[in-house]
């Protein structure tokens, strides 16, 4: 088995800052990639954009092996409620969206959703409610169809998370002989999620490491954050890959951010040491 997880491609920047990240890695490392896992954040405005990142990544992958779990951002210009239409545009790339879905590459199983978050990380919910809205472009850029287009409330991102976590509590919950690898936009656990102590913490990721130490999974990928730490809780690994804005990676660097999202061929994934 061999996959490539990358969060926060956010291509339409990259495209922009006219530099392609991608080149930055050899054929060796394409070569054989059973998946490319997008965690999160292809692209601003879905509708327009995802077809041009697609295709510029299916230079390098079969398309079918590409499977897209919806970041924040890929909702801009968008709705919340349409993920129907976010496949549709993946499927018409010849690619696949990955919103609650489990993908089996040989032993091991890959549950992927976006998570969003509870806001519930520094005990104060309507508090860190606040604050999202105030200074999160989510609550500007992305609308709700079913309450007549109108933009989306912190408290229905609430009720997507606890949607995504009961899906994910159930697939933990069956018996699976492989590896069981999470990959989400958003970040499960408090040590990971920034540096610094800030307040906008609690809409970047949740506290979820009684989850994690209650099923163990072997590893739990996300993106979002754009600080690449990584850390165990118990036997599983907990990583983030983001790549990130142009403007936040030196020139001569992407090969090796991206290579942190490769998991190796039949790499047993509770041997591998988390970095600092
Ligand atoms: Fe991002
Ligand atoms: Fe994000």
């Amino acid at each position: 088995m061999k996959a490539l997880i990358i969060g926060d491609v956010h291509f339409d920047r990259w495209i922009e800052a006219e530099r392609d990240p991608f080149a930055a890695l050899t054929p060796e490392d394409w070569a054989g990639l059973d998946a490319l896992f997008i965690a999160g954040d292809l692209s601003d405005k879905p509708r327009v954009r995802w077809k041009y990142a697609i295709r510029h990544l299916a230079r390098h992958v079969d398309p079918g092996r590409i499977h897209i779990i919806p970041g924040n951002h890929d909702y801009y210009d968008f709705q919340i409620d349409r993920d129907d239409r976010l496949a549709e545009i993946a499927a018409g790339e010849g690619a696949n969206l990955a919103q609650k879905a489990e993908i089996k590459v040989t032993d091991t199983r890959f549950l992927c959703c976006t998570l969003w978050t509870d806001f519930a990380l520094r005990g104060d919910v309507p508090g860190s409610q606040v604050i999202a809205r105030e200074r999160m472009n989510d609550y500007r850029y992305i609308r709700h169809a079913k309450a007549k287009y109108r933009k989306v409330r912190p408290y229905e991102i609430v009720q997507i998370h606890q949607e995504h976590r009961a899906w994910l509590e159930d697939r933990m919950s069956r018996p699976h002989a492989g590896q069981t690898v999470l990959i989400t936009h958003h970040c499960p656990h408090p040590e990971l999620i920034s540096a610094a102590p800030t307040e906008l913490d609690p809409v970047y990721g949740s506290d979820l490491a009684a989850m994690i130490a209650h099923f163990q999974p072997d590893a739990w990928i996300f993106g979002h954050t754009h600080h690449r730490a990584e850390a165990r809780e118990g036997a599983t690994l907990i990583k983030n890959v983001s790549l990130g804005y142009p403007d936040e990676v030196t020139p001569g660097r992407e090969g090796e951010l991206l290579r942190r999202g490769l998991l190796g061929v039949d790499e047993d994934l509770r041997q591998v040491t988390a970095g600092p």
